[in-house]
């Protein structure tokens, strides 16, 4: 029997992969893309699927909850991903992150209590743990210590799926995913960002050291995850994705200029993000116990993502508009001004 899928904020980085793997891989799955097109959102990211009768575009925002009602009453299971994700524009601008990201999950789990769905996969990350230290995995019973407005903004978030889960016994499934790679990522993210800006001949802003660690997840290993644990997973249950593929900031540089032929000296240490974690790193064994396991390490995947980037110029082009040239002038402009450029590799 058909399946219908409400999945919110599908023309980000990791929905518009999560919904083209989908309806390759589940004929009998009908989508409804419910995404507010916000700078993140990108209808370039599905266009491939824009005439396919499985698939429905509804522009809007998931914090109207009139709307969001509306759609639910035809949804079987839902998968939330819609969300201001950008650590840096959360230190510049918290409100958004609480509006979307708590409030919005909010309206979400009261329609798909009232709509009695299925299943509700709810989309968290690895950074609801905090700064981890070296030697250490934060597992799903651990404590949650965000440090950032938008760490802050998921776990308050998870903190309205646990209540629904025990109070209304809504069947909820939490993932908390690594750092996802790979193609569609937009141009504010550390791996896109160093890409088109060494393709363009511009300065690699590194914070601080370059020491920070993350687990670099390739994207089609997330989505492949996030599949198993929604239609898998135990109701109630979290679920962290990370792949262990642990790289430094600096070597993630590196690793970019070499990939695009570019010299090192593009690499400028600029002063550090405001509260940096420097290191996530999660156990996977629970998700691995349900059978999955990544098919890319972490210069596999970065490698991937590259390529892409190489092959989809008219794509990043395109995000890097006006309003990102912006954004990015309040972000580094004074930053890279004061900042040497790195000759010492
Ligand atoms: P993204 O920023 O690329 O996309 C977010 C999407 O949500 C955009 O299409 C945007 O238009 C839409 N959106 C934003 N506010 C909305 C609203 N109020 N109503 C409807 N749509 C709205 O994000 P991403 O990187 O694809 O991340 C997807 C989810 O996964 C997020 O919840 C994020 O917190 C989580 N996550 C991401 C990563 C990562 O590495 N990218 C890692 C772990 C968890
Ligand atoms: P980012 O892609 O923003 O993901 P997150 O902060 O959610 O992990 O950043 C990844 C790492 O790269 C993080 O340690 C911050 C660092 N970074 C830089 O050094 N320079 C940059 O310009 C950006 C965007 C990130």
């Amino acid at each position: 029997m058909a399946s219908t899928y409400l999945i919110t904020g599908g023309c980000g980085f990791i929905g518009s992969n999560f919904i083209l793997r989908l309806l390759r891989q589940r004929q009998d799955a009908n989508v409804i893309n419910l995404d507010k097109l916000t700078y993140a959102g990108n209808q370039d990211n599905l266009r491939d699927i824009a005439g396919d009768p499985r698939y429905r575009f509804v522009q809007g925002d998931i914090t109207d909850a009139a709307l969001v009602g509306e759609l639910m009453e035809g949804a079987d299971r839902v998968v939330n991903f819609a969300a201001e994700t950008h650590v840096d524009r959360s230190l510049m601008e918290p409100g958004a992150f609480i509006q979307t990201d708590v409030y919005g999950t909010y309206v979400l789990l009261e329609a798909a209590r009232q709509a009695r769905v299925e299943r509700f996969l709810h989309m968290s990350t690895d950074e609801v743990y905090g700064d981890v230290p070296e030697g250490q995995t934060s597992r799903e019973t651990d404590a949650l210590n965000p440090r950032s407005p938008y760490a802050a903004s998921k776990a308050g978030a998870e903190m309205q799926c646990r209540a629904y889960i025990e109070t209304y016994g809504l069947p909820v499934v939490i993932a908390r995913p690594a750092n996802n790679v790979g193609p569609r990522q937009h141009v504010e993210k550390l791996v896109p960002l160093f890409t088109t800006n060494a393709l363009r001949d511009e300065p690699l802003p590194v914070y601080g050291d370059g020491r920070q660690q993350r687990d670099w997840l390739f994207v089609e290993d997330n989505c492949e995850a996030l599949d198993l644990i929604l239609h898998e997973g135990e109701p109630g249950e979290v679920y962290n994705v990370g792949a262990g593929n642990h790289l430094y900031n600096i070597d993630v540089a590196h690793l970019i200029l070499d990939l695009t032929e570019k010299p090192r000296s593009l690499i400028t240490h600029v002063e550090d993000r405001a509260g940096h974690d420097r290191r996530y790193a999660v156990n996977s064994d629970k998700l691995r116990a349900l059978g999955w396991a990544p098919r890319h390490d972490a210069t596999a995947g970065i490698q991937k993502a590259v390529e892409w980037y190489l092959q989809n110029r008219w794509w990043w082009e395109k995000v890097r508009d006006e309003s990102f040239q912006e954004y990015y002038d309040k972000q580094y402009g004074k930053r890279l001004a004061e900042a040497k450029p790195d000759h010492r590799e």
